[in-house]
């Protein structure tokens, strides 16, 4: 490969590149290939495209390049994404960047008008409109991706509305919840991602261009048509910040990590779930692995990757970060080790994002095992609590009374549940037979029956908004 790069180098001279007549040698090989984006910014090449066409279509309205010429750019262009789609162009490092490729390609097409295409427009102007351009589209990629994996979420809390399991606070055992509603907890986590990424599109849909290298173009430009043509809300309004701040691309990571984030906490529950210890689920064969050495093992590698791969968005996220920190105004190359972390994070979120959506309707519940930790962990102690200051008795002492019992309990080695009433009348006399039905852990998921709560009616209701709500 590299060999093949210095091939292409030393068989075009110096006059190729497009500052060349102020330069008196060439640029160093090495220096070529550090400083070239082609490798990885070739995959803005339609997004360019779309954008050169829309400048030139307003050169020509504006009678700053003529008619004739804006015929010959359409076409040449639209042959040039023909070779790009078709895989037979060829892209050269000597030419840097993908636009100057294009522009290249485009100038041997068709001549002299593929020369006038860049007038009142730069690189820097430029290369912000092709990523807002490529990012929009990402965007709108994971808002449905996040849309698919809301569907399996609520198909499977849908299925489990009414399956209890042990809800954790410091995973210790707390309070008995239903399967669904814990479900729905990652249901809403996601909600928030999607508005987070609308959010951010909606402030970067604004046009770079007309800004040019950093001040703005003494051409007679008409921005809004550009604007208009390219589907922006509107124009970035200082071309100093148009053509140097990568905020966007930022925010957008950031959306990204806590995205993933979300979906490393679910993982990390599924690793736990499916463990023999916990043997809540069972994910489908399809998304584990075995292991080359032990038999018996069948690993959950899919949550465990998603897990890995939250600390490389992560990464981006820091990396961008500091990309930005300390550049002065406006355009430095700086700029141009923004992709290699936004692409890299675009494509770990929407892969992630439909592995998710296809793991979730591979998972089998085991209800029996789930509603068995929840009856071994005393988890309605809370509920003989609540029942005692029902009766009047003050929450604190309540406390305390269902702290013995649960002592008592614990020493018995048996459910709060399977004390008799003379056993518990031993720590209040306020208590009654009517405890049992507090005490079942049917009865206090039902009890919890708010917004927001567990009972398995809200669970239900709470799906049918939220698939009302995605529809
Ligand atoms: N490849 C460059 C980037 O990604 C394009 C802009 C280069 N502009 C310049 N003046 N060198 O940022």
């Amino acid at each position: 490969m590299q060999e093949n790069n210095k091939q292409k180098t030393s068989s075009l001279n110096a006059k190729t590149e497009a500052w060349s007549g102020r330069f008196n040698e060439p640029v160093a090989e090495l220096v070529k290939r550090y400083t070239a984006s082609v490798d990885f910014d070739q995959r803005l090449a339609e997004f360019d495209i779309q954008g050169s066409v829309a400048h030139a279509q307003m050169l020509a309205a504006q009678d700053i390049i003529s008619q004739e010429d804006l015929t010959v750019i359409e076409k040449g262009l639209a042959e040039v994404k023909q070779d790009i789609q078709a895989g037979t162009f060829e892209w050269l490092l000597d030419l840097e960047d993908v636009h100057l490729n294009i522009e290249k390609a485009l100038t041997d097409k068709i001549g002299d008008a593929g020369k006038r295409l860049h007038t009142g427009r730069s690189r820097n102007d430029q290369v912000a409109t092709d990523i807002r351009l490529w990012l929009r589209v990402v965007c709108d990629d994971a808002i449905a991706g996040i849309v698919k994996l809301q569907t399996s979420i609520l198909d499977l809390a849908e299925q489990h509305a009414d399956t209890i399991m042990p809800g954790f606070t410091h995973l210790q055992v707390a309070q008995p919840v239903t399967f669904g509603h814990h479900l729905l907890a990652y249901y809403e986590m996601l909600k928030r991602d999607v508005t987070r990424l609308a959010d951010c599109r909606k402030r970067f849909n604004q046009l770079p261009l007309g800004a040019a290298a950093l001040a703005g173009t003494s051409y007679p430009i008409d921005r809004e048509m550009v604007a208009k043509l390219l589907g922006f809300d509107g124009l970035c309004e200082n071309s100093l910040d148009a053509v140097s701040d990568r905020d966007f691309a930022i925010e957008f990571t950031a959306a990204s990590a806590l995205l993933m984030t979300h979906l490393s906490r679910f993982s990390e529950e599924l690793i736990l779930w499916a463990s023999p210890r916990f043997s809540f689920i069972e994910i489908a064969d399809r998304f584990c692995t075995g292991s080359s050495i032990m038999p018996q093992k069948k690993n959950p590698d899919v949550p465990e990757l998603v897990r890995g791969k939250t600390g490389r968005v992560n990464g981006h996220l820091v990396s961008l970060l500091t990309l930005m920190k300390g550049q002065p105004l406006a355009y430095n190359k700086d700029n141009q080790e923004d992709k290699e972390p936004l692409f890299d994070t675009a494509d770990t979120i929407l892969v992630t994002l439909e592995i998710y959506a296809d793991m979730l309707r591979g998972i089998t519940v085991n209800k029996d095992n789930m509603r068995q930790a929840a009856f071994e962990g005393y988890a309605t102690a809370t509920d003989l609590a609540d029942y005692l200051v029902k009766k009047g008795m003050p929450f604190r002492d309540a406390h305390e009374v269902v702290a013995l019992a649960v002592k008592h309990a614990v020493q018995k080695s048996c459910d709060l549940s399977e004390l008799t009433l003379e056993n518990l009348q031993q720590f209040s006399k306020t208590i009654t037979e009517d405890v049992f039905s507090v005490l079942t852990l049917e009865g206090s998921v039902a009890s919890r029956n708010h917004i927001g709560g567990t009972a398995p009616q809200q669970v239900l209701l709470a799906i049918k908004r939220a698939k009302q709500a995605i529809s």
